[in-house]
């Protein structure tokens, strides 16, 4: 696992967005003596103060989340029968990622993370549960990922400089986010001019065209149901362009270009 400050990409200070530098079990920032603290190799910038609902859920599924209980089937379910037998080779396949800092945006326990790690130069995964993250940092360990970083850090207020990463990935969670808009407008901040966004959400189609489990996920996990066009549109007005899907049921696949 890389040193935060060695991968081609620098985090901020959540203080005053000035360039972190490495310290002993903190990343410092030299211009305000802002610190944040890296506990087990996992830097945690800030969380936000209203905790959102799913992280904690996240927490108590860690252990769970890549055995055939939950991810596999859940994807199943939400996909159906025609969605691709692994939904990372979607996502990998339209970022190209060869060679880029990749950013993975709610990166879980790192599924997606340590396939875009295997061709990319660097990946940070961020994720505001830390049982995933602890999760995610080992499974990298035990892959031999040396080129991945995983941290605590909000999906809404990214501690990046602009135009940090080539890619950004985002898998399962833009419906989660609290504030989708600024989350989106973050994750344009930080890419290059002609860098790539892709990942995979949920489409008002299929399993959740009801009504009642649209009602029963905003309850439970706060999570957004998408139509397609409204995405769309805020992926546009949000300054991407060349927005593509491909939808499976409720599995909503999605890419763009800044
Ligand atoms: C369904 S999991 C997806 C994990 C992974 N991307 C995957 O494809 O398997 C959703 C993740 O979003 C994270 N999350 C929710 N809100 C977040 C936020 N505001 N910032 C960062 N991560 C967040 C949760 O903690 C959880 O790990
Ligand atoms: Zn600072």
């Amino acid at each position: 696992m890389v040193d935060p400050t060695q991968t081609g990409v620098t985090p901020t200070c959540p203080a005053c967005e000035a360039p972190l530098a490495s310290r002993a079990d903190a990343l410092h920032c030299p211009a305000c003596s802002e610190t944040v603290p890296v506990v087990d190799g996992i830097p945690r910038f800030p969380a936000p103060v209203e905790q959102p609902a799913s992280p904690s859920v996240f927490d108590a599924l860690a252990s769970i989340y890549e055995t055939p209980l939950w991810f596999p089937a859940l994807y199943r379910l939400t996909g159906g029968p025609r969605a691709p037998i692994d939904d990372r080779a979607t996502i990998v396949e339209a970022l190209d990622v060869a060679g880029a800092d990749v950013l993975d945006v709610a990166c879980g326990t790192g599924r997606l993370t340590r396939v875009l790690a295997a061709d990319a130069a660097a990946v940070w995964g961020i994720d505001l549960s830390l049982e995933m993250l602890r999760r995610a940092r080992r499974d990298a360990t035990r892959d031999g990922r040396d080129n991945v970083v995983v941290a605590r850090m909000n999906a809404e207020e990214l501690c990046f400089e602009d135009e940090a990463f080539e890619g950004v990935a985002c898998g399962w969670a833009l419906h989660l986010f609290a504030d989708i808009p600024t989350t989106v407008a973050e994750i344009h901040r930080v890419l290059v001019p002609d860098g790539r966004v892709a990942g995979t959400t949920l489409s008002a189609d299929g399993p959740l065209a009801l009504p009642a489990t649209q009602y029963g996920l905003k309850q439970t996990l706060g999570a957004h149901v998408f139509e397609r066009e409204a995405l769309r549109d805020l992926l546009l007005e949000s300054g991407f362009r060349r927005v593509q899907f491909e939808r499976y049921g409720a599995a909503l696949f999605f890419s763009a270009a800044k």
